[in-house]
């Protein structure tokens, strides 16, 4: 059994993939480009179809000129909370590639789901580094296509807040209540053996 202070796995894991989770109140950490690049590195090694390694990160660090830009993409109950971290990612995706001697470009199928891969990486390699990740979906994807100019066949797919965990009083009260670890469905839920036989 594997125990954090919130958390109990039903099987033996490795502490961090409990440890891990996703605060929203963040202390005033800048983070360095040796830091930040720790974390990329352990997305750039994810696994992806026919290794075709789609996910591309867009950065900015707290204070840096292009931080507004990235924070008024989020919504914004998001932006409320987002606006402390030390750094947001942008994970893009190409959705699609060019290969040569073919007159279109190919479609990626996969490109949503290695974004997945690459973006938990990141988020356990945060969590061993001492970081926490907050991953983001409620933004506006077009609007990211304009700020950080995402040409055609690449697709805004996650907004990652990177920070050191803050503390609660100094989280807005609406979040406040929910700035614990949650939990997850039992194994027996989501595990079958031989066929579909979930309720
Ligand atoms: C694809 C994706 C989109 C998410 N979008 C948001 C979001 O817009 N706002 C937010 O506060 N949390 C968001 N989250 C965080 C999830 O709510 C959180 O990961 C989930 O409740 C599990 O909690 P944990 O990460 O603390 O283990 C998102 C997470 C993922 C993976």
């Amino acid at each position: 059994m594997t125990q954090s202070s919130e958390r109990t796995a039903s099987h033996a894991v490795a502490p961090v993939f409990i440890e891990r989770w996703s605060p929203r109140s963040f202390a005033a950490d800048t983070i360095s480009d040796s830091e930040l690049f720790t974390l990329f590195e352990a997305a750039r090694w994810a696994p992806s179809g026919n290794n075709s390694q789609p996910w591309r990160f867009i950065y900015a660090k707290r204070d840096s000129a292009s931080w507004t830009g990235f924070l008024n993409v989020l919504n914004e109950k998001n932006r409320l909370w987002a606006s402390k971290a030390s750094a947001l990612v942008i994970l893009v995706t190409a959705t699609a590639v060019q290969r040569e001697g073919e007159a279109q470009p190919s479609p990626l199928r996969n490109h949503a789901l290695d974004a997945g891969a690459a973006w938990v990486s990141l988020a356990l390699q945060a969590q061993l580094s001492g970081w926490k990740t907050h991953g983001i979906g409620g933004f506006d994807k077009e609007a990211a296509r304009q700020q950080l100019a995402i040409p055609e066949h690449y697709q805004a797919q996650l907004a990652i807040a990177i920070g050191k965990q803050g503390l609660l009083d100094e989280l807005a009260e609406e979040f406040q209540p929910r700035e614990k670890p949650n939990q997850r469905l039992p194994l027996s839920a989501l595990v079958a053996e031989g066929r579909f036989s979930f309720s």
